[in-house]
């Protein structure tokens, strides 16, 4: 599949595959889109917490792993980070996206070992991050239950990949997580949401990212139903 680097309106860089008309981030600012989705609006909501237990849906780039990486060292909190990933990206194209240039130097090290390290296993890459990434689709993954605090859904759109938004994957995102868990995506679309409420979300409807009027926020209910 052919992908480009292209540039987005706060000048960092995402991919494009032309394929499928998709970009792998918001072309209104991948950086800001990653920051306001994932870290503001997900894991900023356990600061209080010691530990954060993470699992992302569609690593590729690692963005969101980087980005959580530098808030868990930020606020003095461990990160376990997990994140799935069907179709792994080159090395080649990691550097020519140059992520690591938004980021202290101190966090480049980790960044490249992160992209470099062996599928399926568990890596310590500081006193706040673990990391493990699996080679896998969502499909065939099987979750272990009630064991993550926070998901990130950064699949493609669902008008790219309808089949990754229907009711079953998003069911697997409710089992991997705590109850009081949180799924977040900068996905709004009324079908999503209305199937995130039937498997016992509650829904929050946030102010979306610059370009994207809202964001889907949804809490795993602490009750047993
Ligand atoms: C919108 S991109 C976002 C990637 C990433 N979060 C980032 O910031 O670069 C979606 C990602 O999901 C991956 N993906 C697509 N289908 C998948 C599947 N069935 N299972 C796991 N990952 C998948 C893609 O390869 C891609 O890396």
């Amino acid at each position: 599949m052919k992908r480009e680097v292209i540039e987005t309106a706060d000048g960092s860089n995402t991919i494009y595959i032309p394929e499928m008309s998709e970009n792998y981030h918001s072309y209104h600012g991948a950086l800001q889109e990653a920051q306001h989705v994932f870290i503001k609006n997900g894991l900023q909501l356990f600061k209080e917490k010691k530990e954060v237990h993470i699992f992302e849906m569609g690593f590729g780039t690692g963005l969101n792993a980087l980005l959580s990486m530098v808030e868990g060292n930020r606020v003095n909190q461990k990160i376990f980070y997990t994140g799935i990933e069907a179709f792994p990206l080159e090395m080649e194209i990691i550097q020519k996206i140059g992520y690591e240039s938004f980021v202290d130097n101190e966090f480049n090290k980790s960044f490249k070992e992160m992209h470099l390290s062996k599928w399926d296993q568990k890596h310590t890459f500081s006193d706040t991050f673990s990391f493990e990434k699996i080679h896998a689709k969502i499909q065939d993954y099987a979750v272990l239950e009630d064991t993550k605090d926070l998901v990130y859904f950064d699949a493609f759109g669902p008008r790219a990949q309808e089949e990754i938004w229907g009711i079953s994957i998003l069911e697997k995102m409710h089992r991997i997580l705590k109850p009081g868990g949180v799924f977040v995506t900068y996905c709004a679309k009324g079908q999503v949401k209305r199937d995130l409420k039937s498997l016992g979300f509650e829904l929050e409807i946030l102010e979306g990212p610059p370009g994207k009027r809202e964001m889907t926020r949804a809490i795993k209910s602490r009750h047993i139903s």
